[in-house]
């Protein structure tokens, strides 16, 4: 890139709050933010639509070696196009959330999907969220963040999170008598998710050696942003 271009990587599991806090950093940057999850989401979203079985890794690796894809940057501004339709809402459903983990662990996936992810990274100011950025998608990265947050408070975000997207589907709010029992559905699919995205070959959820560890867990957003920009700040980064 050029003269004033950098990568701020912000890794770590679901439900710490990394988006909120990647896109609000690109905003007060004046950067570009992208989010490496949903482009594995998209990924899944055209496994799913071909009705190819997410476990049959050649039939996937094919699939999605033919997609050509062109996430937003614009953190403002964050639609998810499938062939033409908004699939934002879809992309955190049920169906792509389970299907992601097996399609997220395939190989010719991973390959594929980095180099659009690099394209991207490198194309100017950017701060760039996911599980393997710091690691594999951008090691040269100017600031990289490892965010962190203790398990019961991740599953209360990542459900808080999922209800708001809920209402702006279907305009349905209001108290539910199952929000425990949604709470531990939750907190156990990140566990799910969590174990499989660390432990798989390729490209595992882990903290770069030189990343800087921030645990949100007592931190409010704007708390979180605002230690991220001064550390950026540390870097030049302004
Ligand atoms: O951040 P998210 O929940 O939208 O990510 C969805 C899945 O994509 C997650 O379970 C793991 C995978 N993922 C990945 O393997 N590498 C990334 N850089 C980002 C996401």
């Amino acid at each position: 890139g050029a003269v004033g271009d950098f990568v701020i990587a912000i890794d770590g599991p679901s439900g710490t709050g990394k988006s909120t806090v990647a896109r609000r950093v690109a905003a007060a940057l004046h950067a570009g933010y992208l989010d490496t999850g949903a482009i594995y989401r998209t990924a899944t979203l055209a496994v799913l639509r071909a009705g190819i079985d997410p476990d049959d890794a050649a039939a996937v690796a094919a699939v999605v070696t033919g997609l050509t894809l062109d996430p937003p940057v614009d953190p403002e501004r964050q639609r998810h196009l499938f062939h033409g339709d908004d699939v934002s809402t879809e992309l955190r459903g049920q169906a792509v959330t389970t299907a992601v983990t097996p399609v997220s662990a395939n190989p010719a996936v991973r390959a594929h999907l980095l180099a659009v992810q690099q394209r991207l990274a490198h194309s100017g100011r950017m701060v760039v969220e996911g599980r393997d950025i710091g690691t594999v998608v951008a090691p040269d990265a100017a600031l990289k963040i490892y965010l962190t947050a203790d398990a019961h408070e991740r599953a209360r975000r990542r459900l808080r999170q999922d209800e708001q997207l809920a209402v702006v589907s279907t305009g349905v709010t209001g108290a539910n008598p199952d929000r425990a029992a949604r709470l531990a559905a939750v907190a156990s699919d990140l566990d799910r998710r969590d174990t499989s995205d660390s432990s798989r070959a390729v490209a595992p959820l882990q903290a770069a050696a030189d990343a800087v560890l921030v645990d949100s867990s007592d931190l409010e957003p704007a708390e979180t942003v605002r230690r991220v920009l001064g550390l950026a700040a540390e870097r030049g980064i302004r």
